[in-house]
């Protein structure tokens, strides 16, 4: 299965989303490729944002080599799934949907679990550190119940 995360700048939230899964993913032996990117462009061929490369060192993930690269309609072939941390992001790809099929490849990451009532994973780019750990604790927790709804893995 292939799973592609996406946020705004693919340097936040997206490259940890990708981060978390990845290590589920091997820790559990499931076969799941993972990548991320960016609805925007600001950010291409950037590292992820120093905050998140420390919040998830804290967790054991190290995601310091990944680089920023925007969404491309040729994404919607090469992916099975398609997380989006908000509602912006689920709108701006699901514009670039030409069939019903591929707009049924994106979804709210935080609509995988259903007891979450905050549907947007928010963007903690403007405030401090805490909001780092607001978005690891969120993502860690929706892609629990990804890998359980859909690999029936705990
Ligand atoms: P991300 O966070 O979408 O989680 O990567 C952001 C990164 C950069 C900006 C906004 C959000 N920006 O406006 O540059």
């Amino acid at each position: 299965m292939k799973v592609l995360m996406v946020c705004l700048g693919n340097i936040c939230r997206s490259p940890m989303a990708e981060g978390i899964l990845r290590k589920k993913s091997i820790e559990k032996g499931l076969s799941i490729e993972v990548d991320s990117c960016g609805t925007a462009s600001y950010h291409v061929g950037k590292a992820p944002d120093q905050r998140s490369i420390e919040k998830s060192k804290e967790y054991g993930i190290d995601i310091s080599m990944l680089r920023a690269r925007q969404f491309s309609y040729q994404d919607f072939q090469n992916f099975d799934s398609i997380l989006v941390m908000d509602r912006d992001n689920f709108r701006d790809v699901q514009n670039l949907a030409k069939t019903e099929s591929e707009k049924n490849k994106v979804r709210l990451i935080l609509n995988v679990s259903h007891e979450t009532k905050e549907k947007n994973v928010p963007d903690p780019y403007y405030g401090g550190s805490q909001g780092f750990e607001t978005v690891y604790q969120l993502l860690d927790k929706s892609l629990d119940t990804f890998i359980i709804t859909h690999f029936d893995a705990k």
